[in-house]
């Protein structure tokens, strides 16, 4: 994790959030979203672990009237163990929660209710069964991850979609072990596997999927494959230099001065040779009045010709 280096400046795009949210993940999270609406689906939406906001900004973007946006980040606070505490140093040590709040009022109006606390609270303060989409990103341990989706279980409508981030990331095995698990043993079903995030469902994950192969069969930027695995249809998806989906700028956004038009390509001798100035009105008279000029040259011409 060490492509996201915190900046001062207000963003103008969502590109210039720090943060660890590809293309294909904002892509598949607006599908997700917008197919939920489009279904007349009303829940909230949660997040644990916003960094500096990047997930959490596209997720705002998607809630409807009514509905309530929570996150939950441990910010400057304390983690709940040494290995937690070892983990944030190391990766989030630039995270302010002032920053967080910056980041996303560059694109909203208001902000999301915030837990400024461990995950671990987050039972606490939300209902069960209120959430109809739910993004795992917080600490990528263990124990952390394992209470994280059991959270994410209960806190889940029963046909809500739960993501979780990085789990088959190299330096993350805690979370593969946790996604998987849960996957075998805690009724997860996968409905979509990105490079980076399994989503997943304890409801009916069929005729999301189905839905999902259309629309991802449809387009040229991605790979796909499908498999079966211990039961479950794992439908694997990976970006062939996918763009981020379209997303407004932020209220900070400064269109880029449009580049002044190249100068037309001129011959290099016409360039360089000075513009001959235009005849006087006399040497224009003399030409119409006159008879031409005879040189010797077109006179030894005649005289060859004779
Ligand atoms: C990978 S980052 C989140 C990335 C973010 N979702 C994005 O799109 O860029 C993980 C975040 O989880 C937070 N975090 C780590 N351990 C946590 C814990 N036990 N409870 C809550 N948040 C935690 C970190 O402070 C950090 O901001």
């Amino acid at each position: 994790m060490t492509n996201a280096q915190a900046t001062d400046t207000y963003p103008g795009e969502l590109a210039d959030v720090p943060g660890w949210f590809p293309p294909l993940d904002q892509m598949l999270f607006t599908w997700f979203l917008e197919r939920q609406q489009k279904q007349g689906m009303r829940g909230d939406l949660l997040e644990l672990g916003v960094y500096m906001g990047k997930s959490a900004i596209l997720l705002g973007h998607h809630l409807q009237d009514g509905e309530k946006f929570t996150v939950c980040d441990l910010f400057e606070g304390d983690a709940p163990d040494g290995a937690n505490q070892a983990e944030a140093t190391k990766s989030y040590a630039s995270l302010t929660q002032q920053a967080f709040e910056r980041n996303y009022l560059s694109f909203h109006d208001t902000l999301p209710t915030v837990i400024a606390a461990p995950s671990s609270v987050v039972s606490e303060k939300v209902a069960p069964g209120t959430c109809r989409f739910v993004h795992v990103d917080a600490s990528h341990l263990y124990e952390h991850v394992y209470g994280d989706i059991g959270a994410a279980h209960d806190i889940l409508m029963p046909e809500g979609i739960v993501v979780l981030d990085d789990f088959r990331s190299e330096h993350t095995p805690g979370v593969s072990v946790a996604a998987w698990e849960a996957v075998l043993n805690r009724g997860l079903r996968p409905v979509c596997l990105s490079t980076q995030k399994l989503y997943g469902t304890w409801g009916d994950p069929e005729p999301l999927q189905e839905e999902l192969l259309d629309m991802l069969r449809q387009r040229t930027d991605v790979g796909l494959s499908v498999q079966e695995a211990a039961g479950h249809r794992l439908v694997r998806a990976r970006s062939r230099g996918m763009k981020p989906p379209p997303f407004p700028p932020s209220r900070h956004y400064v269109a880029p001065v449009p580049a002044s038009p190249p100068a037309a390509p001129v011959a290099e001798s016409r360039a360089a040779r000075p513009a001959r100035p235009a005849p006087s009105r006399a040497r224009r008279l003399a030409k119409d009045l006159l008879p031409p000029v005879v040189t010797r040259a077109v006179r030894r011409a005649r005289a060859q010709r004779s």
